[in-house]
């Protein structure tokens, strides 16, 4: 079985890319199972039901989100009509959807959990190695997968190390740079951080102008998506049906024009 992972989506030049070249990768790669993270999906900070059901409908099996989960705030009312969306277990408020989705392929149960790092993030709840030690007691399913967000490359390594043995998959988000270190730990495969699907010239998908005016010259500025063409950051990671542990981990990496 084959499950693709695609970074954070920024904004919309991001989504179009990932909607318009989605079905094309998933041939490309044979990919069974798709996980996307959107949580700057909506003008670089979080997302809308209409932008979840566009994801959807381009071929995602599962959406995560992260420490921007609930930017548009239109979202809390409207995330049950997102029903294969997850939100960072550890994160206010509580009460807004799940953080553990189980959805079955090919006879397969494959729950995918969504948690914030702790280190230079906004506070979390709890941490996320505590959090994931509870969600474990409760989950029952061939494969887990979980997307943790956060900042801090040491958390997510740690993270890995600690649940290496009890998960099939930890892909790292949130830096939106994609890192070289994947590769399979005891059965478990992990990449630190997975990259983002957003605009290829920009400072992580933000307008370089405005930062610079914003940074160096000390000026207010509104949040601004960069526009021009995007990248797409992902992984594909074989599992073995049988044993349910990860076999591979294959970076992706989609430059504009290429
Ligand atoms: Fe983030």
């Amino acid at each position: 079985m084959n499950i693709l992972f695609l970074g954070d989506v920024v904004a919309e030049s991001g989504r179009d890319t990932v909607v318009n070249t989605l079905a094309t990768i998933k041939q490309q790669y044979e990919i069974d199972f798709t996980i996307v993270n959107a949580e700057n999906s909506a003008h670089g900070k979080g997302i809308t039901q209409k932008i979840y059901q566009e994801l959807i409908n381009a071929g995602a099996d599962v959406i995560t989100l992260g420490n921007h989960a609930f930017a548009k705030k239109e979202i809390i009312s409207s995330f049950d009509q997102c029903p294969f969306m997850i939100r960072p277990a550890n994160m206010e408020p509580l009460d807004v959807g799940n953080s553990v989705i189980i959805r079955e392929i090919d006879d397969l149960h494959i729950a995918v959990i969504n948690l914030l790092g702790n280190v230079f993030m906004i506070p979390s709840t709890t941490g996320p190695i505590e959090v994931m030690e509870e969600l474990l007691k409760e989950i029952d399913a061939d494969i887990i997968i979980v997307d943790l967000h956060g900042e801090a490359t040491s958390e997510k390594i740690l993270f890995a190390e600690y649940f290496a043995d009890k998960v099939t998959a930890i892909f790292g988000t949130h830096t939106h740079v994609q890192t070289a270190d994947e590769r399979i730990i005891r059965g478990c495969s992990f990449i630190t951080d997975v990259g983002m699907c957003g605009p290829y010239d920009s400072v992580l998908g933000r307008d370089i102008g405005e930062l610079i005016s914003h940074v160096i010259k000390h000026q207010p500025t509104i949040y601004m998506p960069a526009k021009g063409p995007c990248i797409i950051n992902g992984c594909v990671v074989k599992i073995d049906e049988t044993s349910c542990r990860a076999v591979s981990i294959e970076r992706i990496k989609l430059f504009p024009n290429a």
